[in-house]
């Protein structure tokens, strides 16, 4: 009878595992990259915006005059990533304006949280489901168990960013098999 049930629940763990593998975390707010190609291409614009330096609220201004439909948390949301990670060390050598620009943008809040946070417990409740402010979100990386985990400096401030904006998530916005 133990043993049936340890192993239904080894089966258990392993499909929710091959069920986060399989999983498009579209459903979560984007993190910056895409409202970036969207407000500035990924031509010259683009790149020159890459080599300036701004705060968020002046990102949050020029992202405003380019495309003023964006809707405000995606234009916070950008902004932070922007002020975060601008500039790109790499456009400001002439071989870097030869790549391709969606390879040179630095990972956002999204894809550093769905890399970094799925694996000890569960992203819905460690994660998903977690109201922060940026402080409690950099707060985090303070517990023992959290501090061996592998993010620069910008990663962390990204993050903390993307997450104090977009979280916590409304429950029915998340897949079923996610919320566990
Ligand atoms: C190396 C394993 C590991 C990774 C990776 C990890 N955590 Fe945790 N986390 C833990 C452990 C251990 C605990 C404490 C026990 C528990 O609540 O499961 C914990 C607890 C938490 C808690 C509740 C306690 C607290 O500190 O407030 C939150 C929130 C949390 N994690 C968020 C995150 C986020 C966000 C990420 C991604 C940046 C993450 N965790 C990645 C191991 C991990």
């Amino acid at each position: 009878m133990r043993r049936g049930l340890a192993l239904a629940g080894l089966c258990l763990i392993a499909s929710v595992a091959l069920a986060q593998v399989g999983t498009n975390f579209s459903f979560m707010p984007d993190g910056g990259k895409e409202s970036f190609v969207a407000v500035f291409g990924s031509g010259d614009k683009a790149r020159t915006a890459l080599t300036e330096t701004h705060t968020p609220q002046e990102w949050a201004a020029r992202i405003e005059a380019e495309s003023p439909g964006l809707a405000p948390p995606e234009r916070a949301t950008l902004a932070g990533y922007l002020a975060i990670n601008t500039p790109l060390e790499q456009l400001l050598e002439p071989k870097g304006a030869e790549q391709d620009i969606a390879l040179l943008l630095p990972p956002d809040g999204r894809e550093i949280a769905v890399a970094q946070c799925q694996f000890c417990h569960s992203f819905f409740t460690g994660y998903l489901m977690q109201r922060r402010d940026e402080e409690g979100w950099l707060s985090t990386f303070k517990s023992p168990f959290h501090k061996e985990i592998k993010m620069s400096d910008a990663e962390r401030r990204t993050f903390a960013n993307y997450s104090a904006l977009n979280m916590p998530m409304t429950f029915d916005a998340v897949p079923p098999e996610l919320r566990f």
